[in-house]
């Protein structure tokens, strides 16, 4: 299993440290969070930022993309040295060409779905898919509660990839208390942003989350 910090959550006036501390703790991934105020009713971050990050940490780069019509931004991601880009469903008119892009470009295609999105709209794309995102709050924000009926649709996703080589990513109030129960649903990506860069120890945080995980 994989613990991947939410930046959203982050100082950024000392993200290096911050990165660099969690990456040492054990967590292999940096969630990247790009927002751009349509898709989602917030701004952040966008490619000249992972450019820089990129310089200061040989962890995955996670980006998950929360803006309309992704192609446009697909390759500006790749070339700043993001490892995986994850797109929303709802975002992309022609979710096959987007996620064949991002293959095209040779990085992990991720592909979310918002908590009210069904599964079905991918299930015609699963071969090009290296991950699937469960929004687990509605996107655009960091410290919100976790929505509880997303459950099953971890269930189901499991069963949907039928053994074919596809992590289950889960985004969005995921904390010590509901990790282990996640874990047992089937996800083997953990994003957290607010649980970890709010506790008084980020480190001892995701230490103590893979240690809840893997027992
Ligand atoms: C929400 C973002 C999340 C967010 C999670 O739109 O995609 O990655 O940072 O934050 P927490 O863990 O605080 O819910
Ligand atoms: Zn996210």
């Amino acid at each position: 299993m994989i613990i991947a910090p939410s930046i959203l959550s982050a100082n950024f006036a000392h993200l290096e440290e911050d990165i660099t501390t969690l990456v040492s703790a054990g967590a292999q991934w940096v969630h990247v969070d790009v927002m751009d105020g349509i898709f989602v009713p917030n701004i952040t971050i966008g490619p000249i930022v992972v450019k820089d990050i990129r310089k200061i940490t040989d962890g995955y780069l996670d980006c998950h993309l929360m803006i309309t019509e992704p192609d446009r931004y697909i390759e500006d991601f790749a070339k700043a040295g993001a490892d995986g880009i994850t797109i929303h469903a709802e975002a992309t008119n022609h979710l096959h060409r987007s996620l064949s892009r991002i293959r095209e470009l040779g990085l992990k295609a991720g592909v979310s779905l918002n908590p009210a999105t069904s599964l079905d709209c991918i299930e015609y794309c699963l071969d090009l898919v290296d991950l699937i995102l469960i929004m687990s709050v509605n996107p655009g924000f960091g410290g919100q509660s976790f929505i509880e009926a997303v459950i099953p649709k971890i269930v189901r996703a499991k069963k949907m990839i039928a053994g074919r080589d596809i992590l289950i990513q889960i985004d969005g109030g995921v904390d010590t208390e509901n990790i282990g129960m996640l874990y047992e649903k089937g996800i083997d990506v953990f994003v957290a942003g607010s649980s970890i860069f709010g506790s008084p120890d980020p480190a001892k945080t995701v230490k103590e989350m893979l240690k809840i995980a893997n027992s």
